[in-house]
């Protein structure tokens, strides 16, 4: 019988396909993300076949090592950063991640943000519920329309397409874009324009949303001199990963009004956040939720599982990550 290890409880619908199958699975009970050390001692409890994994692990030398029978760690997220695929790929071990069944509520909680920054919506909350109301005026929390604005969209691929998709469609914005590789879907179907460089999106935009991969070439792609680039009076959303934005230069830029205000779902050092970001009242803060929806996390843990089931029953992991 197949034995499977979870690195933490997910969504019931993935567990019960790998029962389905007479596997053993044995899911974390911590209800915490695993150190390193834990991850380490649970992986070697068992000879374990394949482990779906999180992206809060740190899927390392390590961690193959302490499962070394497994043929494939199946991680739970579109992200494979936390996965260190030049060793997986050296003991033929199969990462797969969960693309495609994210990527519209991932466009949706980044377009929430968006509207949420534009129309002053976390704001206003706030400041209602201090109990500051003290009745209609005409110059309280005056904010901007999306309307003809123009969205600078940092990567290009599915999420960066959607949301690129609804800002055209759904609100009358022009889109501009950045990526190492040209969407022509994207031009052709949306009208967007594609620039040559990052800066230039950071020069020309209102608003910028980020969706690129966390890589080398990506960290820290937003720091203190790219966002000096930016208009003063631009959003900056980022629904993709903390460390794309060097999070000490985006506080100091938030300070110093140099960018109007941010949204951010991600953290350079989840779960912490850096000095004096939460203290700032231009910048909405999500705790890593923009794929959290009930149906689509329900579809990251079967997408997990069949691709568990795929690879141990002899058969191609569907969402196998290309660098394998
Ligand atoms: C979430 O952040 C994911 O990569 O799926």
């Amino acid at each position: 019988m197949y034995k499977i290890y979870v690195t933490r409880k997910i969504p019931e619908a993935g567990i019960l396909m790998l029962k389905e199958k007479g596997y053993e699975v044995n899911v974390s009970t911590k209800g915490a993300p695993l150190t390193k050390g834990e991850l380490v001692t649970a992986l070697k409890e068992k000879p374990y076949d394949a482990v779906l994994s999180l992206l809060t692990d740190s899927i390392d030398k390590d961690a193959f090592d302490a499962a070394s029978s497994a043929k494939i760690f199946a991680n739970l997220a579109v992200g494979v950063n936390n996965v260190d695929l030049k060793e997986a790929k050296a003991r033929g071990v199969i990462v797969s991640s969960t693309p495609g069944v994210l990527t519209n509520t991932v466009a949706e909680h980044t377009f929430a943000l968006l509207i949420s920054l534009a129309c002053r919506i976390v704001e206003g909350d706030r400041f209602l519920r201090a109990g500051k109301y003290i009745g209609w005026d005409p110059l309280l929390f005056l904010g901007t329309d999306l309307q003809g604005k123009t969205l600078g969209i940092l990567g290009a691929g599915r999420i960066g397409e959607s949301v690129a998709s609804k800002a055209a469609f759904g609100f009358g914005m022009k889109i501009i874009y950045y990526d190492v590789r040209q969407n022509e879907t994207m031009e052709k179907k949306l009208g967007a324009t594609f620039k040559a460089t990052a800066e230039e999106v950071l020069k020309d935009a209102d608003f910028i949303s980020i969706h690129v991969p966390l890589l080398p070439s990506t960290h820290h792609l937003m720091n203190a001199d790219r966002l000096r680039m930016m208009k003063k009076t631009a959003y900056l959303i980022n629904t993709s990963r903390g460390p794309v934005i060097d999070e000490a230069a985006l506080v100091d830029a938030l300070k110093n009004n140099v960018i109007a205000g941010a949204a951010i779902d991600v953290f350079e050092n989840e779960p912490n956040l850096a000095p004096g970001l939460a203290e700032l009242e231009n910048v909405i803060i999500t705790p890593h939720i923009a794929s959290a929806t009930v149906k689509t996390r329900d579809k990251m843990a079967e997408l997990a599982a069949a691709n568990i089931i795929e690879v141990l029953e002899g058969r191609k992991a569907p969402n196998a990550v290309k660098e394998n």
